[in-house]
């Protein structure tokens, strides 16, 4: 038997996101980003990064190595100020079990190995921006503790330690002296501050790919529980709004979390981001359809291309469940499917458009000022209308003045430009 109806799912989905739900949740995530400034008890981190926002002036070269989700990547970024830049090729790798479940030397190994292949031994000194895209407390522009792992990573001996220092001992080891870690980041400050570099509105960086985060300017005024280094006067927080956990999750979303490495975290991380959605889809379909077995469902792959379906009989639909060993399904089992794919992706850009909103009213509650948002990651990018999704939504939430006021954009190589900027800027605050 089904554990719960279409019908029930439909009107779950529906009511979650409707309109009046997410100025609900608007309100509870000002309140937590208020505590997590204070120092206080919250499921916002609000790190306070060291890093100030950039002028777009900013210049110089430097080598950004990154970790993101299960990539390592690294280029040589110029910063040639203006908003010019020049950057060489992206360098790519996969991490395998051994770095992501095994040990910090081995991870931290593999990292200083990646990086020596784009070092010239010649060089007298090679500044590394470092994008470490985790739940770091900073304790320095170049400094900072990672506080749990997120998106499956399990490595052991990393959490609690200091990431720099790692990095560090493992590129000492393999003899790579001349390297030296300027600055450490994460994700969204880096997409702020690439949009930032060519758009002097621009306040908040967004993550929605395999994981999901945002960044944003506020006055250190107000962020309590920080002593700033002295004269800076705003500074780019790192919200972590994954872990946000004040929602109504259905009975997949707790399958999920039961399921997951690290359960009862980053609740709205697990509703929207890519490494989530084609799981809740699967756990909803099995629930559904006794007998369906759709292990290995995932968004970039399955969910895109039944989102994408506009045929009559849906053909790619029916491709998809014939991969699984589904044949012989009715148009009404196919409809079935489409539609809730439809629902846990609408739910997951709602609630993306929602944080978002949060995020600019926090600072300025009635539309004053203009604001980019700077967007990357693989979801927003490629899953179909999503970002169509989040820029009606943002306009249902705050009418045609935030059609004015708000630019959604996706910033192309936003972490690496980013983080060079972020290297730049870490030049002037030491
Ligand atoms: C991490 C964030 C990161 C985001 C996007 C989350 O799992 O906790 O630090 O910014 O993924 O990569």
């Amino acid at each position: 038997m089904a554990s719960y109806t279409f019908k029930y799912i439909r009107s779950f989905f529906r009511r979650v996101s409707s309109k009046s739900e997410l100025k609900r949740i608007i309100k509870i995530f000002h309140k937590e980003m208020e505590k997590g400034l204070r120092g206080e008890k919250s499921t916002l981190a609000m790190i306070p990064t060291y890093s100030i926002p950039a002028t777009g002036r900013e210049k110089g070269g430097f080598i950004v190595a990154d970790m993101g989700g299960t990539n390592l990547r690294a280029r040589k970024v110029e910063l040639k100020g203006g908003g010019k830049i020049k950057a060489g090729n992206i360098k790519e790798k996969s991490l395998g079990v051994k770095e992501t479940k095994g040990a910090a030397e081995d991870l931290f190994g593999t990292i200083a190995r990646f990086i020596d292949s784009l070092v010239s031994k010649k060089d007298a000194y090679a500044p590394i921006s470092f994008v470490f895209s985790y739940p770091v407390k900073q304790t320095a522009i170049n400094r900072g503790v990672l506080k749990k792992w997120t998106k499956g990573i399990v490595t052991k001996g990393v959490t609690g330690n200091e990431i720099v220092g790692l990095l560090k001992n493992a590129l000492n080891k393999i003899g790579l002296n001349n390297a030296e870690i300027v600055s450490l980041a994460n994700d969204t400050p880096a997409a702020l501050q690439a949009g930032r570099y060519i758009d002097s509105n621009c306040d908040v960086g967004v993550i929605l790919g395999t994981g999901t985060n945002a960044a944003y300017i506020e006055d250190v005024k107000n962020v309590k529980k920080w002593k700033a280094p002295k004269k800076i006067k705003k500074i780019i927080i790192n919200i972590e709004w994954g872990n946000f956990n004040k929602l109504d999750m259905g009975q997949w979303d707790k399958k999920l979390d039961n399921l997951s490495s690290n359960r009862g975290k980053q609740v709205l991380e697990k509703m929207i981001s890519g490494m989530y959605l084609g799981e809740i889809a699967k756990i909803i379909l099995q629930g559904i359809k006794n007998g369906w077995n759709l292990s290995g469902f995932n968004a970039k792959d399955h969910m895109t291309l039944i989102a994408k379906d506009k045929t009559m009989n849906l053909r790619y639909v029916e491709m998809v469940l014939e991969k699984f060993g589904i044949n012989n399904t009715t148009i009404k089992d196919r409809q079935i499917v489409k539609e809730i794919v439809g629902l846990v992706a609408e739910r997951a850009a709602r609630f993306g458009a929602a944080a978002i909103t949060a995020v600019i009213t926090k600072t300025d509650p009635s539309l004053k000022r203009k604001h980019t948002i700077s967007v990357d990651g693989a979801v927003y990018r490629n899953y179909p209308d999503f970002s169509a999704i989040i820029d009606d939504t943002i306009e249902e939430l705050f009418g045609k003045k935030g059609k004015r006021q708000i630019k959604v954009i996706t910033t192309k190589d936003s972490t690496s430009i980013g983080a060079a900027v972020i290297g730049a800027v870490a030049c002037l605050i030491k």
